[in-house]
Order: structure tokens, then sequence, then C-alpha cells
């Protein structure tokens, strides 16, 4: 061939190949540092870690587990300093403990208070490092953690529902703490919204309710029956559906915190709808409304979206941000419905290309509810915000592949969504292949490109394509973009998307179904070299990708679960971050460039 085209602006890098190290893998010519790790010091005063010792004070007042969805928030004009906000999704008690400690069957009430406060959110105040590229917490009053004690307020149509009462909460406004938060964004408004995603796995008992009404719509969203995993129930009866049935309506909401204001209460927003978030991102409409895209991350469930009435204000003020808050109480909840542009007898459930050379088409949104006001049949709007899943069933939504993070392009404007695998697609019993989810027993997963009908975020109608069909890129079922396949990163199990500002987009995946470690990869969407995966990073043995933010010098990424295949604490198979003989502890991490005169350079920039 000819000479090399240059890399596009922001993916000149060499890429990292797949591995099954236990580092974080970077390319030459960059820097790594820890910036945070499970237990240390979020809230001032925070006891120093440690992992013989745990007490659920201490927890309460260090970084939690499971770090997931990473919002920076800059403070100043060139970004040095920054508020940051983590979510931490989940606890893994046999992690956690000495194996000496932990009995999964037995938890101590101690143990089970440990995990309440290691689940929710930390805040915390960040500045580049003069020194270093990386990024530094600074003490600060900024520093917060949000557990499952903190009070929640809830707002939109919903708040106050009989659907959301209990005997701790009469009002159906009030709900203490939030769980298995997974990915979110950062609002124009500078505050952040996080998923409740999987919701089921913390109750109880939920065979024990006979109303067939009720029990219908806790088998929808696939809550608890028999004991939980973690036994919460024996320590709080809210956990125990028998004893509370309305305490699950309390949790698979979009929240908001202010990590601006430290004495804020957060919200609960129920105009969003009540499903398994994966997260929620905000674009403003053509008109100036605000409009929120959403997925349902479980097999088979929906992508949402949300357009406020009102219209959003620009600036990040208090008054600003109580401004826009508010709009994502009021306006209408939708759910998408995809139809493909080859005939389906071209869809052949092995990912074969259809005669058109694209998985491509149109889709519409499905009007769901609006403040009182519901479309749905059967249905009121109280129980459209409650049971969203059921009111999306009955009106024919596409029922995807694992909707997982929806983020728009802040440059060409398109939106983008993880599909990250679907196991079950054309099983016996369960929806067949259509065009967007174009193959059987799906492992590798793929990404999803739409554009709103005029690019605005307000529009019932888009078109839509496959940028992605993820696996081995030796396969025939893989599509890259129509890149060459033979120039590519493989890439598996998409599950979190964000952009850098050149527009290019960047996934990072979650249980790469090709053998390797996960990571995070970089795409232009645009050109010749639309679909050129590059691997950018890997993270360790039995780890997630998950964050990630992308600017002009940083990179961030949450490292989840290092070492999950471990059976317990006893016999590690990750030692990351600290090494030697150490547990593994979920972190988060700073890639910068290595610059001139010890300055960072600009990523993926020669
Ligand atoms: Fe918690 Fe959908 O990943
Ligand atoms: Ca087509
Ligand atoms: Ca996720
Ligand atoms: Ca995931």
């Amino acid at each position: 061939g000819g000479p090399k085209p240059r890399p596009v602006p922001g993916t000149d890098f060499t890429p990292v190949p797949p591995n099954k190290l236990d580092a974080v893998s970077i390319p030459d010519g960059y820097a790594q540092r820890v910036v945070i790790r499970w237990g240390d010091p979020v809230v001032p005063g925070a006891p120093k870690f440690d992992f013989t010792k745990q007490t659920a004070a201490a927890q309460a007042k260090q970084f939690g587990y499971n770090n997931d969805f990473v919002g920076l928030i800059p403070q100043d004009p060139l970004g040095l300093t920054n508020l940051l906000v983590v979510n931490h999704e989940y606890t893994t008690e046999l992690h956690m403990f000495p194996a000496d400690q932990y009995d999964p069957a037995n938890p101590t009430e101690e143990q089970v208070k440990i995990a309440w406060a290691a689940h929710g959110l930390s805040v915390l105040l960040t500045r580049r490092d003069p020194v270093h590229g990386g990024l530094e917490v600074v003490p600060s009053r900024y520093g917060r953690r949000i557990t499952l004690d903190t009070i929640f307020e809830v707002r939109g149509p919903a708040a106050g529902s009989k659907y959301l009462k209990t005997s701790a909460d009469p009002t159906g406004r009030k709900v203490r703490g939030t769980q298995n938060n997974c990915s979110g964004g950062v609002t124009p408004w500078g505050t952040v919204l996080s998923g409740e995603e999987n919701i089921h796995q913390y109750f109880a008992n939920s065979e024990k309710v006979t109303d067939p009404v009720a029990a219908a719509r806790l088998k929808r969203y696939a809550i608890g029956t028999g004991a939980s995993t973690r036994k919460w129930e024996r320590f709080d009866k809210r956990w125990d559906v028998a004893q509370e049935p309305n305490e699950p309506n309390r949790f698979g909401w979009v929240v908001e915190i202010d990590p601006n204001d430290p004495n804020s209460t957060p919200i609960k927003h129920t105009a969003l709808g009540r499903l398994k978030h994966e997260g929620a991102n905000i674009k403003i409409t053509a008109d100036g409304r605000v409009a929120a895209y959403t997925g349902d991350d479980e097999r088979f469930e929906y992508i949402y979206k949300f357009v406020s009435n009102g219209k959003y204000k620009p600036g990040k003020s208090a008054h600003a941000r109580r401004h826009n808050s508010a709009l994502l109480d009021d306006g209408t909840l939708y759910v998408a419905r995809f139809t493909g542009d080859s005939p389906a007898s071209e869809i052949d459930g092995k990912g074969t290309l259809p005669a058109d050379g694209e998985f491509d088409g149109t889709g519409e949104w499905i009007p769901l509810a609006s403040g009182n006001k519901s479309f749905v049949d059967g249905m009121t709007a109280e129980e459209v915000y409650v049971f969203t899943r059921q009111a999306a069933d009955k009106v024919a939504a596409t029922k995807m592949d694992r909707p997982e993070d929806i983020e728009p392009n802040p440059v060409n404007g398109r939106v983008y969504a993880a599909l990250t695998n679907n196991s079950d697609r054309g099983a016996a019993g369960k929806a067949g292949v259509d065009e967007v989810n174009p193959r059987v027993a799906n492992k590798n997963g793929q990404v999803l490109e739409w554009e709103e009908d005029c690019g605005d975020a307000a529009s019932t109608r888009f078109a839509w394509r496959l940028l992605l069909v993820c696996g081995d890129p030796k396969a025939a079922d893989t599509y890259y973009g129509g890149f060459p396949k033979d120039q590519v990163s493989p890439i598996s199990c998409p599950d979190n998307v964000t952009f850098d500002r050149h527009g290019n987009l960047w996934v990072a995946t979650d249980g790469n179904a090709l053998g390797w470690n996960d990571g995070l990869f970089s795409v232009p969407v645009t050109g010749a070299e639309r679909g050129h995966v590059k691997q950018f990073l890997s993270v360790p043995v039995g780890a997630e990708t998950c964050g990630p933010v992308v600017t002009d010098n940083l990179v961030l990424v949450a490292v989840q679960h290092p070492g999950e295949n471990a059976a317990s604490s006893a016999n590690p198979t990750s030692h990351w971050p600290d090494g030697g003989t150490a547990q593994p502890r979920p972190s988060l991490v700073s890639v910068w460039k290595k610059g001139r005169f010890g300055l960072p350079g600009r990523i993926g920039e020669r």
C-alpha cells in the first residue's frame, strides 16, 4: 500500500494488545496513577482503611466499593480543579472481608451495615497534580458520601404515590438511600444523574405477595424471591417484600446529586420512569428544552427518552441548578421502537450483513405518559411511571440486547448506545432477531447510532444504524463500521460510552467474551476511519472498565471488581492496585500522555 493515512485526531496512539495481565496496561508514552481506592478517605476525618478491621462508621466516610460511573465537573476554565462524582454500584462481601470473618449464610449486622455504607456515591474535590499529570484528591468541604442511609427527595409525577408509601415513609416522598448506581451523566448545569440499575437483588420474599396484580409487577422487575444473597432482610424489614411490599418501588429511578452543595438533598426523578436504569444523559432540544436518554439494562428491555416541557437556563449557579433540575420533573416519557429497512428474510441471526450492506432503518418514540396523562391503555400515569416496563410492553416497543450507556455525541449530535450482549436472543420462547438486534445468542454485543429527525432531541422519529457488531474481527458475524477488520482491536461487550472533544466515541467494556481482559477503546465515527477501533487501555484480571472520562489531556477509568473471578478473599486472583499479596481494591485510575517539561500532552496526539 501507499503512505499510511494520518490518524484521526485524538486516536493517534499505539493500541494496547489484548492481554490477561493483572495490570492497567496503557500505550507507550503514557503514564498512570491511582486516584483513589476503595476505603480511601472521602469525608474529612475518615479513618485509615484496614481490610481486617472494617467498620460501618469508617466505610461511611471512605470511598465505597465497586466504582462505576465517573463524572468530572470543572471548577475553573483550565479544568485544573474539578469536582469528582463516582458511583459505587454493588458490594461483593466475599471479597470485602477476610475469608475467616465472613460467612455468607450468616453475615453479622456490622458487615451488613458496612455493605449499606459501601453503596451509593462519593463526591470529592480534585486537582491536577502540579508535578505528575494525574489527578489528586484535595481534602475539602465538598467531600461527601451518599449511601443507603442518605435521605432522598422523591420528585415528579409519582412523588407521594400510593405505590411508594411504606411504614417508614407514609408520605411516599422520602426514600432512605440509593443502590446499584451503575452509570450516569454530568448535566449541563453541573450536577450528576445516576441510574439505579439491578435493584432486584437486594430484596427477599417477593413470592409471598399473593395479590396477583402486585405479584405480576414484582415479577416483571425480577424482585428477589426467598432469602436474598446478602441477607439484609434480617437486619431491616424494608428488604423483606412480604413485610414492605412497596419498598422495591422506591428504587429503580434516575437520581440527581448536586456535588456543588454538600448539604443538598439528592433527588429521585420519577418522570424518567422506573426500570433498571443503566444511567441517563442529557441533550438540549432545538427549542431549548431538556431531553434525557436512558436504557434499561436487562435482556429484551427497552430504550427510553424523556423530554421536558420547560426550557433550559444556561449556567451553573444555584438558581440555574434548581431551575434545570425541576425540568426533569415535568415532561413526556417515551420508549423506542426500531424498524429495519431490509427484508426480515435477510436477517439470518448469524450477523451476516443484509444486501443493502448495513443493519439500519428508522424508528419512533412512542409516548407513555406526560404529567398525569397516560398514553397507555389500561394504565394510569402513576402506574406508567412506577411500573414503566409494563407500560412499554403494551405499546410494542423494541426488545433490545441489554441497553447500557446511551450518550449524545457533542460534535455530530447523534446518539450512541451500547447494547452489551443477550445470550437469550432467539432462544425458545424468547424474541427472535431483528435488524437492530441481529444475532442469536448474542455474546459480544453491538453499538447503535441514531440521528433524531432534524437533529432535534425532541423529535419523535429517527434514523439508526449499527456502528459496530462486536466480537472477533476474524469472524464473519462482526462489523466494524465498514473499516478493514484486519486493522482493528477486537472489542466485546460494550458497556460505557463517552466522547473526546473531536467527537470520537470511546467505549468501555464489561465481560469480554473473547477471553481477554476488559478495556477502553477509541472509535472514530465519521470519515474513512469510521469503525477503526483501537484499544487504549486494558484493566486487571477479573475487572470491568467503567467511568470513563476522556478530556484533552486526561483519561479516567474506574476499575470495577478486580479479581472478582476469585471464590473468596482467601485466594485473590488479582492484587491490583497495591501489588504483592495485597487484596484487590476497586479503584479509579488517571492516565495522561507524557509531555515536555513534565507537563501532560494531548490524549491521542503525537
Ligand atoms: Fe451495571 Fe448495565 O452495567
Ligand atoms: Ca439495512
Ligand atoms: Ca454498566
Ligand atoms: Ca455492566
